[in-house]
């Protein structure tokens, strides 16, 4: 294909082009945002040339809901409701500086989405991910079998670093589960990387593994048993709670969270047996699947962008 007859090319690469730059040529201020050992192209994922992270922060963008921000206040890349929230295309989602719970300003296709605030954190406050959290670990309490784990993977962001404490501290004061263990997961290699604030501090990030309160003594966890007494008494072995796995399994065109198949399976190999059930609720591009399916596992999911759900679906059904 050639580089002007992409149809869905954002914004940004649409005006470079129009003024004549090409892959190969370009401001220093953007890339062309493909893997070091693939062909550049401008058709990648994210519709063309991207900003370069420097450029981002020195800027200010104005965010669908009118506010004009710092870019280092601001996220991109989210797809939703035929809308591409990036940088590239003037349309910059925040971590609103002001937190407030409600305002007239949000783009419509940003009003009474709950879960999309919790996605992209446009005018979330603690307390609303709290309530979120609340929420979902009721339902989770509906649905988990006897025994069974939640496997909940917290960090914090430059701009909040109490949250997760906030949202552990409600799991555990108002919902019927409690801290059965806490894995810490040694990534690859810190991110974000070396233009944050906090550039060496993230190179680990928890995960929480919640278990109902009834079954603190009989939660599934795979530690092997390595003797047993006369009385029939066990004794276990060390299952360690440090994990060194990939940060993720690299990019999909909708989503840049994307997870390590790697950790997940590790994870799994403790904490579900051979004939368990696993369930994601926020499947994104379907990493919790691949997971469960390398390793012969049953596995439901669920995810609300449409985009992603084929994504996965593909991405499962190519597995070899
Ligand atoms: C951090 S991503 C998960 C990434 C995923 N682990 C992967 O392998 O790509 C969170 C996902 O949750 C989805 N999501 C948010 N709220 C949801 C809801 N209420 N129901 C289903 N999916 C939801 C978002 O669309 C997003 O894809």
């Amino acid at each position: 294909m050639k580089e002007n007859e992409y149809k869905e090319y954002n914004i940004l690469t649409k005006r470079l082009l129009a003024e004549g730059y090409t892959a190969d040529r370009h401001p220093d201020y953007v890339r062309v945002d493909v893997s070091a050992w693939e062909k550049k192209t401008l058709d990648n994922f994210y519709g063309g040339f991207t900003y370069e992270r420097w450029w981002i922060y020195e800027q200010t963008f104005k965010t669908p809901c009118g506010l004009q921000c710092k870019g280092l206040q601001c996220h991109s890349n989210m797809s939703y409701m035929g809308i591409e929230w990036t940088f590239e295309n003037d349309m910059a989602t925040i971590h609103c500086p002001y937190e407030k719970k409600e305002c007239t300003l949000k783009h419509e296709y940003l009003q009474d989405h709950g879960v999309l605030r919790y996605d992209c954190e446009v005018h979330m406050t603690d307390e609303e991910y709290c309530d979120f959290t609340e929420k979902l670990f009721l339902e989770f309490d509906r649905v988990l079998n006897l025994g069974g784990v939640v496997l909940y993977n917290l960090s914090y962001g430059n701009n909040n670093r109490d949250g997760m404490y906030k949202a552990v501290n409600t799991i555990i004061t108002k919902t019927p589960f409690t801290i059965a263990d806490v894995i810490c997961w040694k990534k690859k290699t810190a991110l974000p990387n070396n233009c944050s604030p906090n550039k060496l501090t993230r190179i680990w990030e928890t995960v929480f593994v919640f278990c109902k309160k009834t079954d603190v003594d009989i939660f599934y966890c795979n530690k092997p048993v390595v003797s047993k007494r006369k009385t029939g008494q066990k004794s276990y072995g060390n299952i360690f709670n440090y994990i060194e796995a990939k940060n993720n399994d690299g990019s999909c065109p909708y989503n840049k969270a994307t997870y390590s198949s790697d950790l997940c399976k590790q994870l799994l190999n403790i904490y579900c047996p051979k004939d368990g059930v696993v369930y994601d609720p926020f499947m994104g591009s379907g990493t919790t699947a691949v997971a469960c399916k390398e390793l012969g596992i049953t596995y439901i999911g669920s995810e609300l962008s449409e985009n992603q759900c084929k994504w996965a679906e593909n991405r499962i059904n190519n597995m070899t």
